[in-house]
């Protein structure tokens, strides 16, 4: 299976804040005393949203791998708009009419609201979310650590800057991902996870050094009917 799994070493490596802003690192066990549901009310929410659309888990995978991107994991791509205030990521190129399921993030935050209010961050909900993306379309699933802290400002520059197009070639992702911190092994695994979307299996015929023609070769004819088509 050429799916799903290589997004794995990715989340959990990608621009990762590693460290709370006050130097104290991530922890698995974050929120057991304040919040001990929250990895099975993100999960029960992120199931029936794929269930009902199946293309959602990529949507969400997508989230957090754009939220990384620009400022690290700090939930800076939840952040809307305030005219003269914040110029906000999800009107980046490659955000604008593409970044999908922010009513997802919003429904998990408000079931966690119910339960545990004003203890969860945004950053660890897409953390989490994208995880049980994965795994709910039959993917591993993985321990996530958690405490990151939510940004309070966003960068619709630096996401212009460093998000990965769909149209780069290798060399251009080899240098987007280097950019973070993340190396060509890093850059594969993340390719791997986009093809929950079949379509990137596919290459293509006027370009041969799309990162699909790399991909065809790792996964050839009939791999991509593995692939969770969303
Ligand atoms: C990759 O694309 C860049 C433009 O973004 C171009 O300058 C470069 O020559 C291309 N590299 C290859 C190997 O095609």
């Amino acid at each position: 299976m050429c799916t799903l799994l290589i997004a794995v070493l990715l989340i959990q490596k990608a621009g990762v804040a590693r460290f709370l802003p006050d130097g104290s690192p991530l922890q698995f066990h974050f929120y057991d005393k304040s919040c001990p549901n929250v990895e099975k009310i993100v999960r029960h929410v992120v199931s029936s949203a794929v269930a009902s659309e199946a293309r959602m888990a990529g949507s969400l995978l997508r989230l957090h791998f754009h939220d990384c991107f620009v400022q690290g994991c700090d939930g800076s791509l939840l952040l809307e708009s305030i005219a003269g205030v914040i110029e906000g990521e999800q009107q980046a190129l490659l955000n604008a009419n593409s970044a999908r399921g922010f009513e997802v993030v919003d429904a998990i935050k408000a079931a966690l609201e119910q339960e545990c209010p004003r203890i969860v961050s945004c950053a660890d909900i897409l953390a989490l979310a994208a995880r049980d993306s994965v795994a709910v379309s039959g993917g591993p699933s993985y321990p996530v650590q958690l405490g990151r802290r939510d940004s309070l400002t966003a960068n619709r520059e630096l996401a212009n800057k460093n998000l990965p197009g769909f149209n780069f070639n290798v060399t251009d992702l080899v240098a987007a991902f280097a950019n973070v911190g993340l190396s060509a092994r890093d850059m594969v695994a993340l390719s791997g996870g986009h093809s929950m979307f079949a379509a990137r299996l596919t290459p293509d015929p006027q370009d041969p050094t799309a990162p699909a023609a790399m991909l065809q070769q790792q996964c050839p004819a009939g791999a991509a009917s593995d692939a969770h088509t969303v």
